[in-house]
């Protein structure tokens, strides 16, 4: 028998001979959700857009987790603050999550519809699923926090999740459209 599988994924690794474009690159294909952290301190909002988010990281209690560029300005408020609302985006905010993401900070909530509570958090109209957060943890990462964040509530909309794959913004496929494979 052949083990053709094995060879052909050993022929596609590469080291990328220390070419930063090479990683962000590959990373970039693998799929993921992207979420905005946000708060309100002082009537000015602050928002962190990330597509490391990852669930699940422990159930009790419960963790949610995102990497956080070292040289991000954002990030020190964030941490900094009485609590933060994760949003999210959902299929149709791809611009929306751009300008979140803009450099002018101050641009950022130019006519986005939010929804602030009591204790800072922000969340996004019309997102996929909320999590209100507490900084739990902040590992280091490299160039990177990691910053592990515990979530005291939640809610799922019926708006289905954007998903950013290859530098670009995509959605899901209809389950039919796979079920051949
Ligand atoms: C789709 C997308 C995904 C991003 N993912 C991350 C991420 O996972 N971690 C991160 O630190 N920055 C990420 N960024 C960049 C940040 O959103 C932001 O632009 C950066 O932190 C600089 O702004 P700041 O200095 O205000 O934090 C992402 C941007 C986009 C558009």
């Amino acid at each position: 028998m052949t083990m053709t599988t094995s060879r052909t994924k050993k022929s596609k690794l590469h080291t990328g001979d220390g070419d930063p474009m090479f990683v962000r690159k590959t990373f970039a294909q693998f799929p993921s959700g992207v979420v905005v952290l946000a708060t309100e301190q002082d009537g000015q909002k602050h928002a962190l857009v990330a597509s490391s988010f990852m669930v699940g990281v422990s159930l009790e209690p419960c963790l949610v987790a995102v990497a956080v560029q070292k040289t991000s300005e954002t990030w020190t408020w964030i941490k900094n603050s009485q609590s933060v609302g994760a949003s999210v985006f959902s299929q149709g905010q791809g611009s929306l999550t751009r300008q979140l993401a803009s450099k002018d900070r101050a641009a950022r909530f130019e006519e986005v519809a939010v929804e602030v509570d009591d204790s800072g958090a922000v969340y996004i109209e019309d997102a996929s699923l909320w999590f209100e957060c507490v900084l739990y943890n902040e590992l280091d990462a490299g160039d990177h926090w990691i910053a592990l964040l515990k979530v005291t509530q939640m809610g799922v909309s019926d708006n289905e999740p954007l998903i950013w794959h290859g530098a670009g913004f995509r959605g899901l496929a209809k389950p039919d459209s796979i079920a051949a494979s």
